[in-house]
């Protein structure tokens, strides 16, 4: 119950999905938790009682300085970031045209880059601070469909390995979390056949959920990761184990 006791987070991507279990597993463990979309939440005096729900482009940089300056100003600190909102879009490399690119590249890499530039020195402030990047399996290995999304997952890893690297002597700890195949809004939409080799290669033979994500982040995010930086979690059920 209290593995965030007297943390506060901001947690992009939350109104909903992966983000929105996040939300809520870090209110539970003591958080005070600033969970940021651009999307209005689903039951917010319901599931998201306790969750302080901002709107925000994460693509924006004046939103990003806003954001942090209003939990400064209302909580007194900002110990955690959770760079987790993307959107996913699946054109191979020959249909993705220089707008999708750029639109990819805005939400799924530019924006955790402002991020971390607008907490980083609140995060050096506290003397701990930890990051969590969240990137994918397609950060990692590839598929041929949704170029631009891979290009921007796998420069996740190393952008959050340069942080820990130019920071892990302020004290900041900085991390990928890498998803597999997780049921949620962002892909009730995929074809099945895709689907179905999803959890064919997994070894649980599953997709994973929510909490699953939700309970890694929280790790990578609490003092039990005190001396883990720089390196990147797959939570995959084993799709890119063999
Ligand atoms: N679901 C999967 O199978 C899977 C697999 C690997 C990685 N991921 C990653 O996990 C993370 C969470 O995704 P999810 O599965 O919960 O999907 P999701 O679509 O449910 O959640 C993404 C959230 O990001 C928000 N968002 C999008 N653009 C935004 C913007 N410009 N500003 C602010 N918020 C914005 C959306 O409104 C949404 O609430 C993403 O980084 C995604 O790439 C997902």
């Amino acid at each position: 119950m209290d593995r965030l006791a007297d943390k506060v987070a901001i947690i992009t991507g939350a109104a909903r999905g992966q983000g929105r279990a996040m939300a809520e597993l870090f209110v539970k463990e003591g958080a005070t938790v600033v969970a940021a979309d651009v999307l209005e939440p689903a039951d917010p005096q319901g599931s998201g009682a306790g969750i302080d729900f901002a709107t925000m482009d994460v693509t924006k940089e004046a939103e990003w300085d806003r954001v942090v300056t209003e939990t400064v100003q209302k909580y007194g600190k900002l110990d955690i970031l959770v760079n987790n909102a993307a959107i996913i879009t699946y054109e191979p490399i020959l249909d993705t045209t220089p707008e999708i690119w750029d639109r990819i590249m805005d939400v799924d890499l530019k924006a955790l880059y402002l991020g971390m530039r607008a907490a980083l020195p609140h995060l050096i402030a506290t003397g701990n601070g930890a990051i969590v990047n969240v990137s994918s399996i397609w950060g990692l290995a590839a598929v041929p469909s949704a170029h631009a999304y891979h290009a921007a997952k796998g420069a996740i890893l190393n952008m959050t390995k340069n942080v820990a690297a130019a920071h892990g002597p302020d004290g900041v700890r900085a991390n990928s979390l890498h998803p597999g195949y997780i049921l949620s809004p962002m892909n009730e939409d995929q074809a099945d056949d895709i689907n179905a080799a999803l959890i064919a290669g997994t070894l649980l033979k599953r997709p994973g959920v929510p909490a699953e994500t939700a309970a890694a982040v929280l790790f990578l995010a609490s003092d039990e990761a005190s001396y883990i930086t720089g390196t990147s979690l797959v939570v995959d059920g084993g799709y890119l184990a063999p």
